[in-house]
């Protein structure tokens, strides 16, 4: 264990380019402790990396909160606003409700439902681009199957689908650019004034959705409500589309995959948890202790914020070999890609479909995948993923 004051780590700056996977490698194998002097962070924070130390962070019994939030910026001097409220930032009985209500939606019978909506997504972008034009995966394929399944739970009218998938994209591509004159921050706000509309037509109307499930109970507030919405919104959109993007670049880079699935040599669930492991686009989570605590011998006192690097655990060399390169029988894979313990992601059997259903389909349609250039990666410290990757599909 090496406990050292790095810069700080909360520089989106320093997640442009590959050197991040180096950079986390060294500090998991190290099992490094890192103090970060406030900058991006008001208070500064510690960082665990290794897969010990972040599933210690994040276990059930830890103790630790995610109540004042659970990304850098946030800490028991500056609290997140939704603490309490939001399922990711909430715990005990509220976590608990939240869970209860929203779980149903979001479980492997839901999420098998939802496997023929992915498969027309897939289908849809395929039957445009086969053996013809050049597509950037990340914008054109990454975001619109998790977008369109987030709409399909959320209860989305299919009228308001076109205009509500674009703002999402919009709101968590990661980037400042403009669309229809505005920001990704006032397009989120955008989807926010949606929601509230579509949450009183379903208090007079209720169907078979989320926003109808949320309502019904009568403890939660409009705003309860909302931001739970907001919730699964931001996390069912703003990771996956990395990931599916990522499982278009390891068909078109790994040797052998993609006739590995033709021929079923490759067995696809353990092709989708190496994605996941390989492409780990929640880059970390942030903790604040509830007590005195010890971890990897440096004593914190309680109010302490700590931040797990989940990509850097899930390329610990200690628990996995060969951790860069792509596997994709690779077992056991015990990733921590969806978190761990008591806020252990809620979506997970959902993403997991998403994954599985693209690559059967582009084994099914696709004898080649290319990647044009080099991708470009976001500057970003919530999500690690793709700002470009331009490739072309050549077909069966
Ligand atoms: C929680 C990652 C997909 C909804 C989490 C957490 C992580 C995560 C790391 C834990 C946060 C923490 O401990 O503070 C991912 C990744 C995904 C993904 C990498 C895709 C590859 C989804 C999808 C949905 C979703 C598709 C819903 C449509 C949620 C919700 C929580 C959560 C509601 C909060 C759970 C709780 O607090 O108990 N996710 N997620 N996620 N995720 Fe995901």
């Amino acid at each position: 264990m090496r406990t050292t004051t790095a810069v700080d780590l909360g520089n989106p700056d320093l997640y442009t380019s590959l050197d991040r996977h180096a950079r986390w490698r060294e500090l998991a194998a190290q099992d490094a402790m890192v103090w970060s002097e406030p900058g991006t962070s008001p208070s500064g924070f510690w960082s665990v990396f290794s897969h010990r130390a972040c599933a210690a962070v994040l276990a059930p019994s830890a103790p630790f909160t995610s109540e004042y939030g659970m990304m850098i910026g946030f800490d028991r001097d500056h609290p997140d606003q939704s603490g309490g409220q939001m399922m990711v930032v909430s715990e005990q009985e509220q976590h608990r409700k939240l869970r209860r209500l929203v779980g149903p939606l979001l479980s492997r019978a839901a999420a098998r439902k939802l496997s023929e909506r992915v498969r027309t997504e897939v289908n849809g972008v395929l039957d445009q681009v086969l053996d013809g034009a050049v597509l950037d995966a990340a914008t054109a394929i990454g975001p619109r199957i998790p977008a369109a399944v987030v709409c399909e739970i959320l209860g989305v009218p299919a009228q308001d689908e076109d205009m509500l998938i674009e703002l999402t994209n919009h709101a968590f591509g990661g980037e400042d650019e403009l669309f229809d004159g505005m920001t990704p921050r006032q397009a989120h706000t955008e989807i926010l004034v949606y929601f509230d509309e579509l949450i009183t037509a379903r208090r007079e109307r209720p169907a078979d959705d989320l926003v109808s499930a949320l309502v019904t109970d009568d403890a939660l507030s409009i705003d309860d409500v909302l931001l739970n919405c907001d919730n699964v919104l931001i996390g069912g959109n703003e990771t996956t589309r990395h990931a599916i993007t990522g499982a278009v670049h390891v068909l078109a880079t790994v040797p052998g995959l993609l006739t590995g699935l033709q021929d079923g040599s490759a067995d696809v669930d353990a092709v989708v948890e190496e994605l996941l492991r390989w492409t780990s686009p929640a880059m970390h989570v942030l903790r604040v202790s509830t007590e005195d605590v010890t971890i990897n011998g440096q004593d914190l006192p309680a109010g302490t914020p700590v931040v797990a690097w989940l990509p850097a655990a899930n390329r610990d060399p200690a628990e996995f070999d060969d951790p860069d390169t792509f596997l994709p029988g690779r077992k056991p894979n015990r990733h921590i890609t969806f978190g761990h313990g008591m806020h252990h992601c809620l979506g997970s059997a959902l993403a997991r479909i998403e994954l599985s259903v693209l690559v059967q389909v582009l084994a099914e349609r696709v004898s080649r995948v290319e990647v044009l250039s080099e991708p470009e990666w976001l500057r970003a410290i919530v999500v690690q993923g793709y700002r470009a990757l331009p490739v072309r599909f050549t077909g069966r």
